[in-house]
C-alpha cells in the first residue's frame, strides 16, 4: 500500500448557505448554516486514505472542542494522527465558507493552531516522512515547516507534492527546487507566475514558468474544465473534467490532490491515468455538501467510472 504523509491544516468549516454574496453594508438572510470537518491538509489526507493509501498526518489543533472533532474525523477514516500536536490555549483552525446558491464559494480562514506548526513538529515526524512514498503539503501551515519537511523528504528520496494554496507570490526558490510535483489551480498559477491562465497556450506558459522557478513536474487544475499536466521531460496534455451538477465545490481541489497522489506511480509515467482518476474523484466531491463528508471512497469512484 502506498504510504503518504500529509503536512497541513485542519479547519472546522462553518458553511454559510447564502443566495449570493452580500454587498457592503447589506444585511442578508442566510438559507442555512452547517458545519463540517475541513482544512486543505486534512481534506487531502482523507481523500488519499479513502482512495486506498496508508496516511500519516502532521499538523496541529487547539485543545478545544473543534480540535477533538477534527482529530476524531481523521481517526474515523483510519489516518494516523500521532504527529498532530494538541496545543493548549490556541484555537483550532477555522474556515467560514460562503456558499452561494449557484455553488460558488468564498472562504475566510482563521489560521489558529495551523499557524503554530513548526520545524520541531516536522523533526518529530522525521522517521515517518522518510518512510513515506510521498509527502504532500499546502500553504495553510507555515512555510518554514514545509521547507524542513521537504528537505527531510528529499534526503530520503521521497516524492514531494506541493499544492500552493492559498497562493502566495513569495514561494522560496529553495522550496520549489525541492518540489517534484506542484499542483496549483489556475488562480494560484497566475498569482505565482504572473501569467493569467486563460487558454491552452497560457497553461503551457505558466507550467514552463513554474519549471523555470524550480518545480520539476506541473499539473494545473482549471476547475470544471479539467486539468493540464506538464512533466519534467516536456510531455504534456489536457484531461477534461467530467460534466456534473455542482452542489458545493469545497474540497474538490483537495480530493484531486489526494486522489492523484494515491494513483501516481513513482516514475509518474501514468500521469494521464492518475489525472483521469483524480478528475473522477473530484467530480463526486462537487456533488456533495461539506468538505470531508463529500470526499468519495474508492468504491464510489470506481462505480462512477462504470
Ligand atoms: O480547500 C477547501 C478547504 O479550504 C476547506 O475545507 C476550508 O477549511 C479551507 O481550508
Ligand atoms: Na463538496
Amino acid at each position: 500500500m502506498k504510504k503518504i504523509t500529509v503536512l497541513g491544516s485542519l479547519n472546522a468549516d462553518t458553511i454559510l448557505h447564502i443566495p449570493h454574496l452580500p454587498q457592503q453594508g447589506e444585511t442578508l438572510a442566510m438559507d442555512d448554516a452547517s458545519t463540517a470537518p475541513g482544512g486543505k491538509g486534512a481534506n487531502q489526507a482523507v481523500a488519499a486514505k479513502r482512495l486506498g493509501a496508508d496516511v500519516n498526518f502532521i499538523g496541529a489543533v487547539g485543545d478545544d472542542q473543534n480540535g477533538q472533532l477534527l482529530l476524531d474525523a481523521l481517526q474515523a477514516d483510519g489516518i494516523d494522527t500521532a504527529h498532530v500536536a494538541e496545543l493548549s490555549g490556541v484555537a483550532t483552525g477555522a474556515a467560514y465558507i460562503m456558499l452561494e446558491a449557484d455553488s460558488n464559494n468564498t472562504i475566510l480562514i482563521l489560521g489558529g493552531a495551523n499557524r503554530q506548526v513548526n520545524e520541531s513538529n516536522v523533526a518529530a515526524a522525521d522517521a515517518t516522512i522518510k518512510a513515506s512514498d510521498v509527502l504532500i503539503a499546502q500553504f495553510e501551515t507555515p512555510m518554514v515547516a514545509t521547507l524542513s519537511a521537504f528537505k527531510a523528504a528529499k534526503a530520503a528520496d521521497v516524492m514531494t507534492v506541493l499544492n500552493p494554496a492559498p497562493a502566495t507570490k513569495d514561494i522560496p526558490a529553495e522550496l520549489l527546487a525541492l518540489t517534484d510535483l506542484v499542483v496549483p489551480n489556475e488562480t494560484e498559477a497566475e498569482i505565482i507566475t504572473g501569467i493569467p491562465v486563460t487558454d491552452d497556450l497560457s497553461m503551457e506558459s505558466a507550467a514552463k514558468r513554474l519549471q523555470e522557478m524550480g518545480a520539476k513536474n506541473v499539473i494545473i487544475t482549471v476547475g470544471e474544465r479539467g486539468s493540464y499536466f506538464h512533466m519534467a521531460d516536456g510531455e504534456n496534455g489536457f484531461v477534461p473534467a467530467l460534466k456534473v451538477k455542482a452542489v458545493d465545490t469545497t474540497a474538490a481541489g483537495d480530493t484531486f490532490i489526494g486522489a492523484l497522489t494515491t494513483k501516481l506511480d513513482a516514475d509518474m509515467r501514468n500521469v494521464e491515468d492518475a489525472v483521469r482518476f483524480a478528475n473522477a474523484a473530484a467530480a463526486i466531491t462537487v456533488q456533495g455538501a461539506g468538505a470531508q463528508p463529500s470526499i468519495p471512497t474508492l468504491d464510489q469512484v470506481n462505480a462512477s467510472r462504470g
